[in-house]
């Protein structure tokens, strides 16, 4: 396990992840019953951007695009608002959250956390993160394996979001694809949104075929792409892929997926497509 988030924390894929995290959230939280938010790669939920992510400076090419962007719509709006309220980005962009902690800042009292993170490291900055929050669980474990024993929740609803490294590459897929079946078998209702790179698109069509067969309902695929999808060799863009997605979500994203392609886009053919694999 050599990843570490904090090389790439802000980087133009956590924006697209968190931008729609975000808007699952608030379209989730509607509804005034408890929600279980379940994350199986949690990393460790805040970044400081001098650190290890002024190394790669991949930060600047995605969150810094956007810090001067104010009045953004819908969940870029919220998103931008959450991140400037962070402690230490009054006046710069000092400090990057992780997922855990805008899904902490979006839920409710009466909502639950738990979160996965295998390597010590993160896991122990999570921890200390959430030492006074009740509502979060880390459990320093795989992933996959948790998402398994966490279902299903006793609030009959729940968010999970799959976030994995792929360090194994294409093999990652297949470790998603097994999961996220057995997931659904034990809870046929939750919204399982799952993120993935983009280098070829080739390589995404097996998941893609997978995703759009099995009886799945509700499937929305969105990506952005900030480069052409034509080099085995860089992460030329990213996707979410929700299952059991809210029927409004396209449309709820819509505006604020036209300002990251502005924004974001590193040459003329970048692009972002939202398309349902499967709808009822
Ligand atoms: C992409 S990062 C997560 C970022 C986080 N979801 C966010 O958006 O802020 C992936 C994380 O998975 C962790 N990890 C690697 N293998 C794991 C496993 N088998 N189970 C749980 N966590 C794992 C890594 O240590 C890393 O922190």
């Amino acid at each position: 396990m050599n990843y570490r988030h904090a090389f790439h924390a802000g980087n133009f894929a956590d924006v697209l992840k968190h931008v729609v995290l975000v808007a699952l959230i608030e379209a989730l939280t509607r509804k005034d019953k408890p929600l279980a938010y379940l994350e199986t790669h949690a990393g460790a939920g805040l970044y400081d951007l001098g650190g290890e992510a002024a190394r790669t400076g991949e930060f600047r090419d995605g969150i810094a695009r956007l810090w001067d962007l104010h009045g953004a719509p819908g969940p870029l709006g919220s998103y931008l608002d959450l991140i400037r309220a962070l402690e230490g980005n009054a006046r710069v962009l000092a400090r990057y959250p992780g997922s855990p902690w805008l899904a902490a800042r979006l839920l409710r009292p009466g909502d639950r956390l738990r979160l996965a993170e295998l390597a010590e490291g993160p896991a122990r900055v999570l921890e200390a993160l959430f030492r006074d929050d009740r509502r979060v669980r880390v459990e320093r474990r795989d992933g996959y394996g948790a998402l398994r024993a966490w279902l299903p929740p006793p609030e009959r609803r729940a968010l999970a979001l799959v976030d994995p490294p792929f360090e194994s590459q294409l093999d990652e897929f297949r470790a998603i694809e097994a999961s996220l079946d057995e997931a659904l078998r034990r809870f046929a209702t939750g919204v399982y949104a799952v993120w993935y790179p983009i280098k070829r698109r080739a390589d995404l069509n097996p998941f893609m075929r997978w995703a759009a067969a099995g009886g799945h309902r509700h499937v929305l695929r969105i990506e952005l792409m900030v480069l052409p999808d034509n080099s085995p060799l860089r992460l030329n863009g990213c996707g979410m892929l929700v299952l059991n997605a809210p029927f409004d979500l396209d449309r709820t994203l819509a505006p604020s997926l036209r300002v990251l392609v502005d924004r974001l886009g590193r040459d003329p053919r970048a692009a972002t497509t939202m398309e349902w694999l499967a709808r009822d």
